[in-house]
């Protein structure tokens, strides 16, 4: 697995992230997601994302407890806005998670300039939780969305990481063209904020066949340093990770040879 620095956050990811999005509706129980994860990190996938809206910080906390919390990088995300809500919101993401800090926490699902402002009291709860110790890195995930909220929040001095839509064909995004896109994703990424990608595989709508192809499009966008894929079982682990370190093989090889 490649490890590396997510922008300037001063955290350390594994290249490949678990994008625990949909364990609600695939895992039994919140001990067998706990176990799902465990694997993930045997496998050396320390970055997880998930969010309080997913339902799946429970069965992260299952694995967080068995573990020691610094081998794992936690992502969450509120889409409270005010900062009552967001203050409550963080509480019950603390307690799920079973951890006493989020490594990072997001925004959720900003879609437009306005929707980013109209989020200040939610960040003025983040601020405070900052100062607390209970968050390490602010950002926002802008969903499916591109053009003038990219703008916005690679603009934003405390917004350090962005979690964004891309793949293969620029598939799902609305706002602006996929090559504007590109551009947006690779300014974020000069201003050394943490830049994620998903939607990598279409939320799945791709053949089956076709999945190697587009998850090795996503490792292979250097200006991305996580991509986060919706894994929900085993058999996805074992091929997200092979295509990780393929890919991590691949690119070293050609830098040597520049
Ligand atoms: N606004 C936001 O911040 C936001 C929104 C959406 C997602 N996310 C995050 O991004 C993650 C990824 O979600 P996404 O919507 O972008 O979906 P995705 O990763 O593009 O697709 C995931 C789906 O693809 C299928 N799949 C088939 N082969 C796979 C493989 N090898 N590895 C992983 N999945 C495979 C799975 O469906 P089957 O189980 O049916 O095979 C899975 O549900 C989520 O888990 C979540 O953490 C964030």
């Amino acid at each position: 697995m490649e490890y590396l620095a997510y922008g300037k956050t001063g955290l350390e990811i594994s290249r490949l992230c678990f994008g625990a999005g949909h364990l609600k509706h695939t895992c039994d129980s919140y001990a067998s997601g706990g176990e799902l994860m465990l694997k993930a990190l045997d496998e050396g996938i320390i970055f997880w994302d998930t969010a309080e809206g997913y339902g799946s910080q429970p069965h992260l906390g299952e694995a967080v407890q068995q573990i020691r919390r610094e081998e794992v990088v936690i992502q969450t995300k509120t889409g409270a806005k005010n900062y009552d809500g967001a203050s409550q919101s963080i509480e019950r993401s603390l307690r799920e998670l079973q951890t006493e800090y989020l490594d990072v926490l997001l925004l959720h699902g900003i879609a437009t300039p306005e929707d980013l402002a109209s989020r200040e009291g939610a960040l003025d709860a983040f601020r405070d939780a900052k100062a607390a110790g209970k968050i390490r890195i602010i950002g926002c995930s802008t969903h499916i969305y591109t053009g003038p909220v990219m703008d916005a929040v690679i603009a934003h001095p405390e917004i350090d990481v962005i979690l964004t839509t891309a793949n293969k064909e620029g598939r799902m995004l609305e706002g602006g063209s996929f090559a504007r896109h590109l551009d947006y994703i690779r300014r974020a990424y000069d201003a050394g904020k943490g830049v994620s990608i998903m939607k990598v595989i279409v939320a799945g709508d791709i053949p089956e066949a076709d999945m190697p192809a587009w998850i090795e499009w996503g490792f292979n966008l250097e200006t991305a340093h996580a991509i986060n894929l919706g894994i929900t079982d085993y058999p996805h682990i074992t091929l997200d990770v092979g295509l990780a370190r393929a890919s991590a093989r691949r690119r070293l090889t050609q830098r040597k040879a520049a």
